[in-house]
């Protein structure tokens, strides 16, 4: 009895004295012990959370679930299994993301202590009690979701000093907050980077929160299902807003005109009765009339349109209909058929369909657009046009007879509408004329494609320095990935390339042209196929635009990121034949031992170890997406993973002022 015990107590003793000696004079950093001291327990509740123990002593950082740290933990790398990061003091946490997570306890207020915290998201849980004030003393904070929870109480006001930490968001919607929402303890704060304020379907109450229109930047407002009252104010109409949502409340008054039909009637129903102006009813005798073109207008617009040069359509109204066969450049003969049968007015006045964001168009406006042509491409035609309020839009005619026909055409059109992302450019409306005449209405950017900023070198162009490459290959990674999975019905793109990237003065990528194959008739969508192979992005498995997959979009990809990081332009060039086959570029480099010279000497330029600014790996990255073999090809989610992983050090470099190639003759 006595030999087990000391035998116990010996084996204690040793067990205690290796304890002590693995984590010899060392605690957690201070982020780990917050977290599993007063975080994860408050979170959890009362009931064990399989998605929450995950955050243990025994298992390295890098595998807790729903948490991102300062430093990049893919499953590849060293960090992902080092079990002694939890006791490095510089060790952060940045982001903690657990949507769905199936908590029930509360919000601790100590996530405050979390000083390099800057998101976080725990929408659709079910936590409850209030909203912790010490949330708004939080020294990185800046996106918040706490969307479908059982959250109760009202809002503390110290949330709005999260303006000071550039604040993006604030999403409470579907809790059961209550009160006045609180308003800013200094006047006029601006809140410049704010940009969704979602407050639906709580129980908040008193008139509508008015400081909300100093924060210019507002992208999104959402009060409805709540008990707002009380007139909305005029200054709601001043700022940029692309989503509001007032309905069921208890408005009351005359609406502010936001111009047009910006915002329909689901944005502002179910309010008191006496609430009208547009779109609602009108104001006791509203005066709206209706000044419609004739249809013989519409034709000659449309006509003019098409025609490829500068219209006024002003000018076109009246024109004889002898006349109007003049106004058709004969250069474009791609429209001249099939318009010789045409009759006078029996054009009508065809069909609009308008999207989110779209809603302020009108058939007149679109129709009464003065158009230049920006691009033409085996389908068609793409416009830059002049609105008459002074808006640009950007039309892209598709060639008659290139289209599958309307019935169709109008499953793809709406799955294309709803499709929203930063990196894509979003589909405003489609027109469909009586003729079969189709126009897909997007936003204009007046941008560079990224084509040009690759491969035109003409002086006043920024540098592309591998901070702002990288930038831009994320974006479009991220888009892809959007099309690819995280929508109701997966998309391909069908048409990557280096010309339907368009890339602001801030280097934000937009793809364009998604899935417009899907809209051809097999003929024409296979044109696709044959451009594609001279410009070098087809995979080789490609031999009918119908078999398109996301696999030959990640191989598309591949070849542009090679693009990007060569700077060299892939496929036929013009010189003698010359065809540019850039995975062969890499591996010939691979193999003659000369990798760092296929990079582009701009790439390089400001890079200290190519290694580990990410540049090696996003080369890595490139030719594993341009696999021969389809099926070893990664996910657009993995490639977006691999790039937000391995980014350049020097993020300075990307905001570094107007550098511009016309200074940069002599190499580093
Ligand atoms: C620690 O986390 C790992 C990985 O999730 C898990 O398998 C293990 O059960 C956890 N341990 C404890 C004590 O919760
Ligand atoms: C693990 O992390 C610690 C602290 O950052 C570091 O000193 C150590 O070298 C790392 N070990 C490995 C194998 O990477
Ligand atoms: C969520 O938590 C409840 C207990 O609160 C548990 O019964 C249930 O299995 C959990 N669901 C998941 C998906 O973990
Ligand atoms: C707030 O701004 C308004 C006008 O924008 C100004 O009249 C007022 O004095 C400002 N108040 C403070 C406290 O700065
Ligand atoms: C909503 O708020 C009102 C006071 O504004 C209160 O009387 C009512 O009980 C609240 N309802 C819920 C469901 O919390
Ligand atoms: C809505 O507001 C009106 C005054 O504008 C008031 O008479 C009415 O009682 C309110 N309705 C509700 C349900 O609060
Ligand atoms: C506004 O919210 C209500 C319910 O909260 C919803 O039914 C309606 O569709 C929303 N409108 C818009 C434009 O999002």
């Amino acid at each position: 009895m006595a030999v087990s015990v000391s035998h116990i107590l010996t084996l204690t003793t040793i067990t205690l004295f290796l304890l002590i000696t693995n984590t010899t004079s060392k605690t957690p950093s201070q982020d780990i012990t917050t977290l599993l001291t007063k975080i994860k327990p408050t979170l959890q509740g009362t009931t064990p959370n399989q998605i929450l123990n995950s955050w243990n002593i025994t298992t390295p950082i890098c595998q807790w679930q729903g948490l991102k740290w300062s430093i990049s933990c893919s499953p590849s790398s060293l960090e992902y299994n080092n079990l002694s990061l939890a006791f490095e003091p510089s060790l952060h946490l940045v982001s903690i993301q657990l949507p769905s997570a199936n908590l029930s306890g509360q919000l601790p207020p100590e996530i405050s202590q979390l000083a390099s915290l800057q998101n976080l998201y725990l929408s659709v849980n079910g936590l409850s009690g209030s909203i912790p004030f010490e949330l708004g003393y939080s020294s990185s904070l800046k996106d918040i979701d706490l969307g479908h929870n059982g959250l109760s109480g009202s809002v503390p006001g110290s949330i709005w000093n999260l303006c000071g930490n550039e604040m993006v968001g604030l999403r409470l919607n579907g809790n059961l907050l209550s009160g006045l929402v609180p308003e800013p303890g200094l006047h006029n704060v601006s809140c410049e980077k704010f940009m969704y304020l979602d407050l639906s379907g709580n129980n908040f109450s008193g008139s509508f929160p008015e400081f909300v229109i100093g924060f210019k930047g507002i992208k999104e407002i959402d009060l409805s299902s709540n008990k707002f009252f009380g007139e909305i104010p005029s200054g709601l109409s001043g700022l940029n807003l692309e989503k509001l949502n007032l309905s069921y409340n208890n408005f009351s008054g005359v609406l502010p005109s936001f111009g047009g039909l910006k915002f329909g009637v689901e944005s502002f129903e179910g309010n008191d009765a006496s609430l009208c102006g547009e779109p609602l009813k009108a104001c006791r005798g509203g005066v709206h009339g209706g000044n419609g073109l004739s249809s013989g207008a519409i034709a000659g617009i449309v006509i003019g349109l098409m025609s490829g040069i500068v219209v006024f359509a002003s000018l076109l109204i009246g024109y004889s209909q002898g006349k109007r066969k003049k106004n058709v450049d004969l250069e474009d003969e791609e429209f001249d058929e099939g318009e010789e049968d045409e009759n006078g007015g029996g054009v009508g006045e065809g069909k609009l369909i308008l999207f989110q964001g779209g809603e302020h168009l009108t058939l007149e406006d679109v129709l009464n657009a003065t158009g230049q042509v920006m691009e033409k491409t085996s389908y068609g035609t793409i416009y830059k046009a002049k609105l008459a309020d002074g808006g640009t839009i950007a039309l892209r005619l598709l060639r008659e007879g290139s289209c599958k026909d309307g019935g169709l055409c109008m499953p793809v059109i709406k799955q294309l509408g709803r499709i929203r992302h930063e990196s894509l450019i979003p589909l405003r409306a489609f027109y469909q004329g009586k003729r079969g005449e189709k126009l897909l209405i997007y936003d204009y950017l007046p941008n560079r494609t990224l084509h040009e900023l690759l491969h035109e070198n003409q002086p006043g162009k920024p540098v592309l320095n591998w901070a702002r490459r990288h930038k831009i290959a994320l974006a479009i990674a991220k888009g892809l990935a959007h099309l690819h999975s995280t929508i109701d019905t997966p998309i391909t793109h069908g048409n990557i390339r280096s010309k339907n990237i368009l890339v602001d003065d801030f280097f934000v990528a937009r793809l364009t042209d998604f899935g417009l194959y899907k809209l051809m008739i097999p003929a024409v969508a296979d044109e696709i196929i044959a451009s594609a192979k001279a410009d070098g992005y087809k995979a080789p498995e490609l031999q009918k635009m119908k078999s398109c997959n996301s696999r030959t979009d990640v191989y598309a990809f591949g070849i542009l990121l090679l693009e990007i990081l060569l700077g060299k332009k892939p496929g036929k060039n013009g010189v003698r034949d010359g065809f540019v086959d850039l995975p062969a570029v890499v591996k010939v480099a691979v193999l003659e031992e000369t990798t760092m010279e296929v990079f582009d000497v701009e790439v390089l330029k400001g890079i200290r170890s190519p290694m580990e600014d990410g540049l090696v790996h996003a080369l890595k990255l490139a030719m594993g997406c341009c696999a021969p073999v389809a099926s070893v090809r990664p996910t657009m989610e993995e490639v977006v993973k691999q790039l937000e992983e391995n980014r350049p050090r020097n993020r300075s470099a990307l905001y570094s002022p107007a550098e511009t190639r016309s200074g940069m003759d002599t190499p580093f």
